[in-house]
């Protein structure tokens, strides 16, 4: 089912921190709303599950209008960071509460509650209370829960963030897999890129209660619309070098790097300012439009070694390399990047 926002507002008090926004989330589709802390992510979701009204807009699960309807009528299923699970109750009970609440004959409680826990893979721990789980197991009850009674959406707030590093790389597949099977519509509530990038077919990216740009997770790293989504997207994150229009060409004020400018951007007047996006992965010692400069960090990450290159003027070029180079801390190096692969942004930060 297709959840669609339409100039959904939001005010606490006389504090505006959502405007206007509007959001269609296709059927069977994983959404992420990724974006910095204080954003307005979770007062988005909140909104959707019924827990904040809408100030102004509507709110759409299908053709049904849902914006006055209380959160128990919405048939949404909902994880939160913390698992929220209640604790004087066994694992069997906790998922099977919201089937208790709804009146479900015992044998069927146990019928649907063994089939969730099949799914989430727990059914092993359905008679523990949820203090002697891990962490990983206690978030994979509560999916349980928000899924047993077969919510038309799941919406998902940081469900990995309390996880360790090693359990929220498990989780995030589980999620997705599970989403998949279900073929049930998500939003997934992440202030990390690479959950969003990994576990979703879309992502909304969001500053300061709007969403600033909506696109499958490759199209908006190779094509971010300005440079806060391109900076958002990408670790280590993407160079931005400050450029100037000469000649058919952009470069540094010292010719520390020069670019040509593609053919689209031809007609752009000498001494327009440009931003330059190089990604890591691009700045390369084969590619060759050449740089100078001298080595000034290096740091192993096993597959990867990630070096910074500091040009005569200051400016520093990340770059990200399969291990191999043979060069120190200090040395001299010239490399270089393919034009093709540079992002132009104008002096307001938006790609040209
Ligand atoms: N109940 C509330 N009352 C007042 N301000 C709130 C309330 N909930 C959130 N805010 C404010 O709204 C903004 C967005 O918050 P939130 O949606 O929690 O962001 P995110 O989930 O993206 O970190 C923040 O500035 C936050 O301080
Ligand atoms: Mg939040």
């Amino acid at each position: 089912m297709d959840i669609r926002i339409e100039n959904f507002t939001k005010r606490f008090d006389k504090t505006t921190v959502i405007e206007d926004l509007s959001l269609t989330v296709r059927d069977g589709e994983m959404m992420a709303l990724l974006g910095p802390s204080g954003c307005g992510k979770s007062t988005t979701l909140f909104a959707i599950c019924g827990v904040y009204t809408f100030d102004e807009g509507r709110l759409f699960f299908g053709e049904r209008d849902v914006t006055g309807l209380a959160s128990q009528k919405r048939n949404v299923g909902v994880v939160f960071q913390s698992f929220a699970l209640y604790p004087h109750l066994t694992v069997a009970q906790n998922i099977g509460f919201p089937l208790k609440v709804r009146g479900e004959s015992r044998a069927e409680i146990d019928r649907q509650v063994r089939s969730a826990a099949e799914m989430v893979r727990v059914p092993e721990l359905l008679d523990r209370r949820p203090g002697q789980l891990s962490g990983g197991q206690q978030q994979r009850v509560a999916l349980a829960r928000a899924l047993i009674r077969r919510p038309d959406v799941l919406l998902m707030d940081e469900p990995l963030a309390n996880l360790d590093a090693k359990l929220r790389l498990d989780m995030r597949t589980e999620i997705r897999r599970l989403q998949q099977e279900t073929g049930i519509t998500a939003i997934l509530v992440t202030h990390d890129q690479v959950e969003a990038m990994s576990m979703c077919d879309r992502i909304a990216i969001m500053r300061e209660g709007r969403i600033l740009q909506i696109a499958a997770p490759r199209d908006m790293y190779d094509r971010p619309d300005d440079t806060f989504v391109a900076g958002f997207l990408g670790n280590p994150p993407i160079n931005f070098v400050e450029t100037q229009v000469v000649d058919g060409h952009c470069r540094t004020q010292r010719d520390t790097v020069r670019v040509p400018l593609p053919e689209r951007l031809i007609g752009l007047p000498a001494g327009a300012k440009l931003t330059l996006g190089v990604r890591p992965e691009f700045v390369q010692p084969s590619h060759h439009t050449r740089f100078t400069g001298r080595i000034t960090f290096i740091e192993s990450q096993g597959r990867e070694d990630l070096f910074d290159l500091e040009l005569e003027d200051g400016t520093v070029l990340r770059s990200i390399q399969s291990v191999g180079a043979r060069v120190g801390v200090g040395d001299a190096v010239e490399w270089g990047i393919s034009p093709h692969d540079v992002l132009f942004f104008d002096d307001a930060g938006q790609r040209l």
